[in-house]
C-alpha cells in the first residue's frame, strides 16, 4: 500500500484516480490543520490500492460465464414450479388409445382382453376401475366377446357402489333398493336415472380394454347421456 498526495478541486469530495504506474488510487479530502482549506485547491491524499484498474471490471467472457451462472441458477427452480403448474391444468391420461383409461382389476393389473375372456364366462359382470377412478363393470356377452361398453356402478340416487345380481340377472342397490337390469337401465327407483355407460375399447396394440366416454346417445334409452 502507497500513499500519496495531490491537489484537486475542492468540489470533488472522493474520487478513484490512477498513477502512473496503472495503480488504482482513492482520493479522500483532507482539510489543513486548522480547519480551513488553503489556496484554491484542498489538499487530499491519495491510497493506492494493489489491485490494478483492470481488474475491477470482469472482462466479456467472465461477464457471460457469470450471466450463465444466474440463467441456470433461476432456470431451474423455476422449471420445477412451472411444469407442475401446468400440468394440473392438463387432464389425467392413461396412456391408452384416444385419450382413455385403461381398465384395472382388482390387483391395479391393467385388464387384457384375452386373459379376461379365460376367466370371466359369458354374462359375466365383474367390477374394474373406469374413468375418474369409478367402479365400473366389464360386460361379458353370451358369445363370449366383451361387451362394447362398460357400466358405472355408481348408484344415480346417492351414490352407493351397486352389486351385480347373478340370480336375478339385475344390479340391485343395497341403500334403498333401487334396481337396474343387465344393461344397467333402471327398473325401480328411487333412483332417477339409469347408470352411466363408458365405451369399453380394446388397443389393438397392447390388446388392453380402455374406457373412453360416452357422449352419444344412451341406446338403452334413446336419451341423451345426462352424465356428459
Ligand atoms: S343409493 Fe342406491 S338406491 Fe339409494
Amino acid at each position: 500500500m502507497a500513499s500519496s498526495s495531490a491537489t484537486l478541486s475542492p468540489s470533488i469530495p472522493l474520487q478513484l484516480c490512477s498513477w502512473k504506474s496503472e495503480k488504482a488510487l482513492v482520493m479522500k479530502p483532507r482539510l489543513a490543520g486548522n480547519g480551513k482549506r488553503k489556496g484554491k485547491g484542498m489538499r487530499i491524499s491519495c491510497q493506492a490500492t494493489t489491485a490494478p484498474a483492470d481488474d475491477r471490471v470482469p472482462d466479456m467472457g467472465k461477464r457471460q460465464l457469470l450471466n450463465l451462472i444466474l440463467l441456470g441458477t433461476l432456470s431451474l427452480p423455476t422449471a420445477g414450479m412451472v411444469v407442475p403448474y401446468a400440468s394440473f391444468f392438463v387432464p389425467p391420461g392413461s396412456g391408452g388409445a384416444g385419450g382413455g383409461t385403461i381398465a384395472k382389476d382388482a390387483f391395479g393389473n391393467d385388464v387384457i382382453a384375452d386373459e379376461w375372456l379365460k376367466t370371466h364366462g359369458p354374462g359375466d359382470r365383474t367390477l374394474t376401475q373406469g374413468l375418474k377412478g369409478d367402479p365400473t363393470y366389464l360386460v361379458v356377452e353370451k358369445d363370449k366377446t366383451l361387451a362394447t361398453y362398460g357400466i358405472n356402478a355408481v348408484c344415480t340416487h346417492l351414490g352407493c357402489v351397486v352389486p351385480w345380481n347373478a340370480a336375478e340377472n339385475k344390479f340391485i342397490c343395497p341403500c334403498h333398493g333401487s334396481q337396474y337390469n343387465e344393461q344397467g337401465r333402471v327398473v325401480r327407483g328411487p333412483a332417477p336415472l339409469s347408470l352411466a355407460l363408458a365405451h369399453a375399447d380394446v388397443d389393438i396394440d397392447t390388446g388392453k380394454v380402455v374406457f373412453v366416454p360416452w357422449v352419444e346417445t344412451d341406446f338403452r334409452t334413446g336419451d341423451a347421456p345426462w352424465w356428459a
